[in-house]
């Protein structure tokens, strides 16, 4: 059984095919960072269209390079949420469209579910109903939590089984990946900055600039960006500065405060729940200081912790897409309605 996956759910053009007993077998991706760098962050308009432009030829060159052609797939699975409305209609036109011509069920693919399973990536022959969940590594039981990281979602969910999710906690306002994205504008980087952000911290020193952690304090898993990305807005602002070492040092105070954040909450999460084994995700999962902040937290704690097997799954993929919608294939949950459907906000 092979799923052809399609994500267009914001600014990059993936596509991927998986195949149940030989994994993936190709992802292609075409990101339109720089057509929005200029802008500092995505026009939505500008990525509907580059997506209409990028999506076919993306699609025949995924087939030639595998020599796969339409009578090899079994399914078509596109992102129909969460996302900028105007991309989500090309991934879904296009899916409806080759469905109808290729006689094939169409699977609709929630963005974060994708994220979520994007750990199992290098896995073949996934077994999705033994109640375990695996990155090749490590292999981790039913329920875990999972902490969803990217540039529209920042959410701490219990994950009962594929499928079954409760939303622990969530940005009240900005995404994490958002506010890094911002900060990393105001640093003079280039939209998306939050990797290259992450990179300039390392230069920088420890406790020059000390920013609020928002929300500790209070009780519950919610969390809140906003205010830090004011605090550290002002302290740029005001500074006025080109000295790299400055910029380094700022870089480094907003990582370290954003980051232990995110671990504070993800222990609460875990002591809250009594569950040990923590999945992460998303574009900000790429982030190296979180990993290690909460690999060092689940050591002592005798949990484990799973993120994707390569940096190119965390931020959006196609690859994700065609293994959430294989999976959902095999649990019957594929259909044959070819009405051309996006939910632009989809709770999880
Ligand atoms: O999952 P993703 O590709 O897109 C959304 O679904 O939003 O996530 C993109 C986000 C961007 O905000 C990007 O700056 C952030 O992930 N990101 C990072 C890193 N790599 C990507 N943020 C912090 N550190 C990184 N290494
Ligand atoms: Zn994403």
């Amino acid at each position: 059984m092979r799923v052809l996956g399609i994500e267009t759910s914001c600014d990059e053009t993936g596509v991927a095919v998986y195949d149940q007993n030989e994994g993936l077998l190709i992802n292609k991706i075409y990101s339109q960072s720089l057509l929005h760098s200029h802008y500092g962050g995505v026009v939505p308009e500008l990525a509907a269209r580059d997506h209409t432009l990028r999506i076919i030829p993306l699609i025949v060159s995924a087939l030639r390079e595998t020599g796969l052609t339409s009578s090899d797939i079994n399914g078509i699975a596109y992102t129909a949420g969460p996302g900028l409305i105007g991309s989500l209609l090309v991934g879904s036109a296009v899916a409806c469209a080759l469905a109808y011509a290729w006689n094939i069920p169409i699977i609709d693919i929630h963005h974060m579910e994708a994220h979520l399973l994007a750990p199992m990536l290098n896995q073949k022959n996934i077994s999705f109903d033994s109640g375990f969940y695996s990155n090749c590594t490590d292999v981790i039981k039913f329920p875990f939590i999972a902490l969803l990281v990217s540039g529209g979602h920042t959410q701490l969910v219990m994950v009962k089984k594929i499928g079954e999710y409760k939303i622990l906690g969530e940005s009240i306002d900005d995404a994490v990946g958002e506010v890094f994205d911002k900060i990393a504008v105001l640093l003079g980087l280039q939209y998306p900055g939050g990797a290259a952000l992450s990179v300039m911290a390392r230069n920088g020193i420890k406790g020059r600039y000390i920013f609020p952690k928002p929300m500790i304090h209070k009780p519950g898993l919610n969390f809140s960006f906003s205010g830090l990305k004011t605090a550290v807005s002002r302290v740029i602002l005001s500074l006025k500065t080109n000295d790299n070492q400055v910029k380094a040092d700022i870089a480094c105070g907003f990582e370290c405060a954003a980051i232990e954040t995110l671990t504070i909450k993800c222990y609460r999460a875990l002591k809250q729940t009594q569950i040990k084994n923590l999945v992460i995700s998303g574009g900000v999962s790429a982030n190296l200081v979180l990993r290690s902040y909460l690999s060092n937290m689940l050591e002592s704690m005798q949990g484990t912790l799973l993120y994707p097997p390569k940096l190119e799954f965390c931020t959006d993929n196609g690859a994700m897409v065609a293994c959430a919608g294989l999976i959902r294939l095999k649990s019957g949950l594929a259909h044959t309605n070819l009405s051309i459907l996006v939910k632009p906000r989809w709770s999880l």
